[in-house]
């Protein structure tokens, strides 16, 4: 799988991940991401920590990250067995010129966030197609809990109603036909929006929602990020 040959977006999530192993020192903590760019970044440190290349300690963000990660004989330590991480090296859905992202397609955000928060350096890696003037054309992952889960769903209608934000639907996450729960056994609400106009009122506005969980709004969050193209380059942007 690793060296089967690939092209377009795949390579350049590759050649992202490829770039962030660069940056690993042996016997760092580190996060690992989730979703398939992330996916990727834990194929190449399982296999430089297996040819001898490279130790680490390494927490994950999801339950699919830890698996891959046993498949690829890199032991997973609890998040709370460490003071800190080195870093995260994660994937995004959007990346804005400042590095504020918006995670959560695979609704692993608020584990993803608790894992960032808890590292001194956040290193996102995607591919070119991430990267956007303004946040809000992919749709805001926002979990809940699932106790007045409606309830809580009419309190979000009524901040996006006065919110600056271009469209205001909403649906719960389904998977297969049945709504999707997160590894932490809570709904995933979409938020089509379109276009967010001002990210840090909205996030903090959801935060104040007592079942809101967490959004996938990272801001300020991230260190850098690594973006490969189709063609096989990457590079690193730092917040603007
Ligand atoms: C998981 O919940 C997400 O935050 C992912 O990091 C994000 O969706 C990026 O995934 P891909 O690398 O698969 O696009």
């Amino acid at each position: 799988m690793i060296d089967d040959e690939i092209s377009g977006a795949e390579l350049g999530k590759k050649t992202a991940a490829e770039m962030a192993l660069t940056l690993l020192k042996d016997g760092m903590a580190v996060g690992l991401g989730s979703g398939s760019t992330a996916e990727w970044f834990v194929r190449l440190l399982g296999r430089a920590m297996a040819q001898g290349e490279l130790r680490a300690d390494c927490a994950a963000t999801s339950e699919r990250t830890a698996l891959l990660a046993e498949r690829c004989d890199i032991a997973i330590r609890p998040l709370d067995s460490f003071a800190r991480l080195d870093l995260t090296v994660d994937g995004a859905d959007e990346i804005d010129p400042a590095l504020n992202l918006i995670k959560g397609g695979g609704g692993c955000h608020l584990i993803e966030k608790i894992v960032a928060a808890a590292s001194d350096d956040l290193i996102v890696i995607a591919d070119d197609r991430k990267l956007v003037d303004t946040l809000g054309v992919f749709p805001l992952p926002v979990e809940i809990a699932t106790y007045g889960w409606e309830t809580t769903v009419r309190m979000v209608q009524g901040l996006l109603a006065e919110a600056d934000v271009g469209g205001r639907q909403m649906q719960r996450r389904l998977a297969r036909g049945t709504p999707f729960l997160t590894d932490e056994g809570n709904f995933v609400i979409d938020c089509h929006l379109e276009r967010i106009g001002d990210a840090v009122s909205l996030a903090g506005a959801l935060n104040r929602i007592p079942g809101v969980v967490e959004h996938g709004l990272f801001l300020g969050m991230a260190s850098r990020a690594i973006i490969g193209a189709a063609d096989g380059s990457a590079r690193t942007v730092f917040p603007a």
